[in-house]
């Protein structure tokens, strides 16, 4: 008997970029579209367009670039949400809308303030409004999870009955027990009468640990779409994340199949990981740096018996190369173009030759180059933003006071200041902060040595808060000192009100 399609449904750039501080710009999400596109997912939800004219434009460009998957946006069951979406997916050849409103009493009473007939009218109405434009429309009912089943089937079948195509039933703040979300899924497949009109799609929230579980429950009982991040990035404990369920499905010979090229996965998983500033936790499933790292005597013996004593996935299945030492100082330029291709970036010969004379300085300073050693060439080291960190100079050491000389390059104009702090990097916030005569609060900050062994860079993280919002960015480099300030400044760069009238420069002069 043949499998059955699943849909993999990706949403990272949507209910994944929500992460506080994680934001992209339209040029990091068409990079990371295209790799969607490359890993073979069916649908990429590209924003929800009505929020902010970045988003608006990001789906539209996504459109124009990304052909293969069909595209979605975002909204409410509002009317102006709806018209915002279809201006954004303007030039997509396969459009979606996903529209949706509250399902559970919760959502009606305390967030719509409504009741349970309204509910249901508004939905239609959005279906129907969205249906005038766009033939694909997904419809969610929020927070289902906790839905009384009689009233989300009466639900699904109104809008399947308006023109849905697919119905999304989300587990919104991630309540449900395997089982019962399981359960739910069986009752709309055995309840509504029209169902076989539409796709069932689940939606699941990790707040309890069970986003994964969830949707692979939804799936043994008749849902036929997954929505999924990379990483399982998303608001909170996050979403469901690609890698696993793809995986499960393919590891778990039980009747289903996804499109999914699973070669790609890690490659775009720390693709994910550098653009948006998070760091996956070391014992991640599939992707994390300790998946396939056996550590204990017992363990190490038997998987140099027979791999299989303790790996139930080999790691080149899921693109992890078979041999973490990749490349060496000695390393001819075809290897780099081979391995950054491999990582997902696409370089012309001019680009490559500039990136290939970096890649000898780095690489002259280390025994190997790793996957990781890569990327921050790619993406950590360099400084895109408009505020560029020209020079550093730090004073610290047991009985001394800890001062630091900052200089920044803002536009055509360098500014300088120094100040002194509790610790070096604290004393560089402050000479920052002064240049800039902006009060910006380090929230969080996360120091990593280079996880492939080479103990030779600091990565670092670090999370600010500028008027309410957070910012995320990412610094690396062979001074723990220098990398933290790179990162500090990298999540500056985000904060559009600083840097709206800087010039970004060509080319970035960095003497720190
Ligand atoms: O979690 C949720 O309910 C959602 C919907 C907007 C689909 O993300
Ligand atoms: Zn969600």
């Amino acid at each position: 008997m043949s499998n059955e399609k699943i849909w993999v449904f990706d949403t990272t750039l949507r209910d994944g970029e929500q992460v506080p501080g994680c934001q992209l710009n339209t040029q990091e999400k068409i990079e990371i579209a295209k790799q969607l596109e490359t890993l073979g997912v069916d649908i990429i939800e590209a924003g929800f367009p009505i929020s902010s004219p970045g988003d608006f434009q990001s789906v539209r460009a996504i459109s124009k670039a990304v052909r293969e998957p069909i595209i979605c946006a975002l909204t409410r069951a509002v009317e102006k949400d709806i018209d915002a979406a279809v201006g954004a997916l303007k030039y997509a050849k396969r459009p979606r809308i996903h529209t949706g409103i509250g399902a559970s009493d919760f959502h009606i009473q305390h967030k719509f303030m409504s009741n349970r007939a309204d509910v249901i009218e508004r939905g239609v109405a959005a279906v129907k409004y969205a249906k005038k434009f766009v033939e694909d429309i997904e419809f969610y009912a929020e927070d289902a999870g906790r839905a009384d089943n009689v009233f989300l089937a009466q639900m699904i079948e109104a809008v399947i009955k308006a023109g849905a195509t697919v119905v999304n039933i989300p587990d919104t703040t991630g309540y449900c027990l395997p089982i019962d979300y399981g359960a739910k899924i069986k009752f709309l497949k055995d309840n509504v009468p029209n169902i076989d009109q539409a796709i069932i799609s689940v939606h699941c929230h990790n707040d309890l640990g069970m986003a994964t579980a969830n949707t692979i429950s939804g799936v043994m009982n008749g849902a036929r779409q997954v929505e999924v991040t990379i990483n399982g990035i998303g608001e909170r404990a996050g979403n469901t994340s690609l890698e696993e369920v793809a995986m499960i499905l393919n590891t778990h010979k039980i009747g289903y199949e996804t499109r999914i090229n699973s070669t790609k996965i890690y490659p775009l998983s720390m693709l994910v990981s550098k653009m948006m500033r998070m760091p996956i936790q070391p014992n991640k499933a599939i992707v994390g740096a300790n998946a396939f790292a056996h550590s204990s005597g017992i363990h190490q013996d038997g998987v140099l018996k027979n791999r299989d004593n303790y790996e139930i996935i080999a790691p080149e299945t899921v693109g992890v190369p078979k041999n973490s030492i990749i490349l060496t100082a000695r390393s001819g330029r075809h290897a780099l173009k081979y391995h950054l291709e491999r990582l997902g970036f696409e370089q012309t010969t001019e680009e490559l030759s500039a990136t290939y004379e970096k890649f000898l300085v780095m690489a002259d300073g280390k025994k190997d180059v790793t996957d990781d050693d890569l990327l921050d060439l790619m993406e950590g080291k360099s400084q895109k933003g408009a505020i560029v960190l020209n020079h550093l100079q730090v004073t610290c050491g047991a009985g001394l006071t800890p001062t630091a000389t900052v200089h920044l390059q803002l536009g055509d104009e360098i500014k300088k200041a120094s100040a002194i702090g509790n610790g070096p990097f604290n004393a560089a916030c402050i000479a920052i902060d002064t240049i800039l005569q902006e009060q910006i609060d380090l929230e969080d900050y996360l120091v990593q040595s280079n996880i492939n062994r080479s103990y030779d860079t600091a990565k670092v993280h670090a999370k600010v808060k500028h008027q309410n919002h957070s910012y995320v960015g990412f610094g690396v480099d062979e001074d723990i000192v220098t990398a933290s300030v790179r990162a500090y400044l990298d999540a500056i760069n985000k904060i559009t009100a600083l840097t709206v009238n800087i010039p970004i420069p060509e080319e970035e002069e960095v003497e720190a």
